[in-house]
């Protein structure tokens, strides 16, 4: 029993150490030379901001392309809207099924590439993505996604489409941008 706690301290210390790594990357390089999309998670303090401008029914579905360690999908579940994440990297991924599991969040969680989501069932589309990756979705969002489903990008627009709603969501000057489809 000691020894498989002590197997789960070490995953833990791991995980934390390679999280911890991933952002002091992107803290200390400059953003030119960072991948396409790196996991620095949206503040919890935007969940509420970005779920109220959705205005979604308890049963929609909230996908979030890249969602990181799914702290807004979780948040959303709370509110009866149904979640679905898509997310490359294992350290994230890890992260958000341990999310899941821990608040018994019925949010699934899909280990993949953002470019092979299905977006057949989205109600609303949720990205923190760099701008580069926004302009290669634009192109997926035109050609799948469901006429009336809405998109929310965070501190980055989508290149050319014009957003019906735009929120100023930092001091810094981030902004939330709604699209509707
Ligand atoms: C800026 S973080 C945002 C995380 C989360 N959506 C949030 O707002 O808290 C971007 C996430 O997208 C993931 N990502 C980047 N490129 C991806 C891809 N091609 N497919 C799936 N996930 C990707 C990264 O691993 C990272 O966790």
């Amino acid at each position: 029993m000691e020894f498989v706690f002590l197997l789960l301290v070490i995953f833990c210390l791991i995980l934390l150490l390679w999280v911890l790594s991933e952002m002091a990357f992107h803290l200390f390089v400059p953003i030119e030379r960072w991948p396409a999309a790196p996991f620095v998670p949206t503040a919890g303090r935007h969940y509420k901001t970005i779920i109220d401008a959705l205005e979604l029914s308890p049963g929609q579905t909230l996908i979030d392309l890249g969602c990181g360690h799914a702290g807004l999908l979780v948040a959303a579940a709370k509110r009866g809207i149904s979640g679905l994440g898509y997310e490359r990297s294992w350290g994230p991924f890890l992260l958000a099924k341990i999310n899941v599991f821990v608040r018994r969040s019925p949010v699934k969680i899909i280990k993949g590439d953002l470019f092979a989501a299905d977006l057949a069932s989205a109600d609303a589309v949720f990205c923190y993505l760099l701008p580069s990756v926004l302009a290669d979705l634009e192109q997926k969002f035109s050609q799948e996604l469901p006429s009336g489903s809405q998109v929310v990008t965070f501190a980055w627009p989508l290149p050319s489409r014009e957003p019906t709603q735009v929120i100023e969501a930092t001091r810094i000057g981030e902004k939330i941008y709604l699209y509707r489809y």
